[in-house]
C-alpha cells in the first residue's frame, strides 16, 4: 500500500502550529479581555493602590506600584536596604550597627518632620514640606540645602511617589 498523502508532511506541520497559535491566540484573549468588573478585586493592581499603601510598600520594600526595585544611589553596604531598615518600621528613627561602625537615622514620622527642628549647631531648621521632603530624598539636601550624610542613599522617586511616601508617614 503507497497511498497517496493528501498534504506533504512539511504542510501538516504548518498547519499544526496554525492550530497551536490559534489556541495560544484565543486562550490569551481570554485572559486579556476583562470578564466586567474590576479585575483586581482584590486591590493588588497598581490602579487599587491607595497612596498610603503605595508609601507603605515603598518604605518598606523599596519598591514601586509594580512591584519593581526603585533605583537609588546608595553606599554599597546599603545598596538593598530599604527606608524601614534604617529609619525603624515605625519610622521612629534609631540606630543603626554595621560592621564599620554605627550612625543614627533620625526620626521621619511626618509629624516630626513637619516642625521645625534643631540642627546640628543648635540654629532652628524650618519644617519640611512636600517639596523640600522630595528634595531630600531624591537630592539627598535637607531644608537648609545642606548634603544627608551618605549612608541615606538618593532615590529615583517620581511626585506621586513622594506623595504616597508622606502618606504613609502620617499615618505613623
Ligand atoms: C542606609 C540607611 C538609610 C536608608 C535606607 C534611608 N535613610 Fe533616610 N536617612 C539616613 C540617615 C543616616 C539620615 C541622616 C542624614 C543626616 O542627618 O545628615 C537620613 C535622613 C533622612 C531624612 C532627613 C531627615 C532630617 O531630619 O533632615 C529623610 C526625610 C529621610 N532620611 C527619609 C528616608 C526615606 C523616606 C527613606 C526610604 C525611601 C530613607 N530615608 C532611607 C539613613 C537612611
Amino acid at each position: 500500500m503507497n497511498g497517496t498523502r493528501r498534504w506533504p508532511r512539511g504542510a501538516t506541520i504548518g498547519l499544526s502550529l496554525i492550530g497551536a497559535g490559534v489556541v495560544i491566540g484565543v486562550v490569551f484573549l481570554a485572559l486579556a479581555v476583562p470578564s466586567g468588573g474590576p479585575l483586581h478585586p482584590g486591590g493588588v493592581g497598581p490602579a487599587q493602590l491607595t497612596p498610603t499603601a503605595l508609601g507603605q510598600r515603598i518604605y518598606t520594600n523599596g519598591r514601586d506600584e509594580n512591584g519593581r526595585v526603585i533605583p537609588r544611589s546608595a553606599l554599597m553596604m546599603f545598596a538593598g536596604a530599604t527606608c524601614a531598615d534604617c529609619h525603624g518600621s515605625d519610622a521612629r528613627g534609631r540606630t543603626v550597627n554595621t560592621m564599620m561602625g554605627s550612625f543614627e537615622a533620625p526620626d521621619i514620622r511626618w509629624s516630626t518632620l513637619s516642625q521645625p527642628m534643631k540642627g546640628d549647631n543648635g540654629a532652628m531648621e524650618p519644617a519640611y514640606d512636600a517639596a523640600s521632603f522630595g528634595r531630600a530624598l531624591t537630592q539627598g539636601l535637607d531644608t537648609l540645602g545642606e548634603a544627608l550624610n551618605p549612608p541615606m542613599p538618593r532615590w529615583q522617586l517620581t511626585n506621586v511617589q513622594v506623595d504616597a511616601l508622606i502618606a504613609f508617614l502620617k499615618t505613623k
